[in-house]
């Protein structure tokens, strides 16, 4: 499957996450404008050769751009999703190797790292981010702004909700449902429902403490 952005592509948010994305934009003869961070002014003037042009705010500056948010951290990408409003125009960027043979859809703003596979009748929202190796079987749902990070697998029919977190190769057991804003550790095994907001870790996964979002400076 293509890359299926338009036009010229704004970065926001310089992250780990753009740096994988500029690549896949060369390959796909897609060029980069630029990265926005509110950050700018400490950064160098480039990133992964693409420069680096100032703050959030002069995304409207360029009208001609499609943007793509490369904030990694959920509750951080909605909020500079609200941000920059409802007018702005958003990328959907797919890696050439991901699979979704039978066409489940992927809402506007979402990115599919390499090595993706979507089986059958899930959907995927807005601004969802699925990074390498992500599986996603059949009747599952993911809710805008949730984060999928590598090799994370979902059995049929798990639900992740608006702005979930699920790190490094957590597995999900069919049918369980990840609450909004929740956040899954690394190499967990969710065995049952984890509520809205909590952070769960562990084989299997208990709640932990409750705790920063992630990516919240500790
Ligand atoms: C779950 C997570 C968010 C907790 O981070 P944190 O709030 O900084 O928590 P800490 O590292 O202080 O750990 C708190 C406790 O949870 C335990 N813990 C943390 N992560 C764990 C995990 N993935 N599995 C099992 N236990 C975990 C720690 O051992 C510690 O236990 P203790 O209180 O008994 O010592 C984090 O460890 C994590 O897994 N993040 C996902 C990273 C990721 O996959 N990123 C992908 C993008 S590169």
């Amino acid at each position: 499957m293509a890359a299926t952005w338009g036009g010229p592509l704004l970065l926001v948010g310089a992250s780990g996450l753009a740096r994988e994305v500029i690549p896949l934009a060369a390959e796909a003869g897609r060029p980069v404008l630029g990265v926005l961070d509110d950050q700018h002014a400490d950064l160098p003037p480039d990133i992964g050769g693409v420069p680096v042009l100032g703050p959030v705010a002069s995304a409207a500056a360029y009208p001609e751009a499609d943007l793509l948010l490369c904030v990694g951290p959920s509750a951080s990408r909605a909020a500079v999703h609200a941000r920059l409003g409802p007018g702005s125009r958003y990328a959907t960027v797919v890696d050439p190797s991901v699979r979704n043979p039978a066409g489940c859809p992927v809402g506007a703003g979402s990115v599919l790292l390499a090595g993706v596979a979507i089986t059958a009748d899930a959907r995927l929202g807005a601004h969802v981010i699925a990074m390498p190796g992500v599986t996603v079987t059949h009747d599952c749902v993911v809710a805008d702004f949730a984060t999928l990070a590598a090799g994370v697998s979902l059995g049929g029919g798990v639900h992740v909700g608006r702005a979930a977190y699920l790190g490094m190769n957590a597995a999900v057991r069919p049918g369980v449902r990840i609450g909004a804003g929740a956040v899954v550790g690394m190499g967990s095994v969710v065995l049952g429902d984890v509520p809205d907001g909590e952070t769960w870790a562990g084989v299997p996964a208990r709640v932990l403490a409750p705790r920063p979002p992630v990516g919240s400076p500790r």
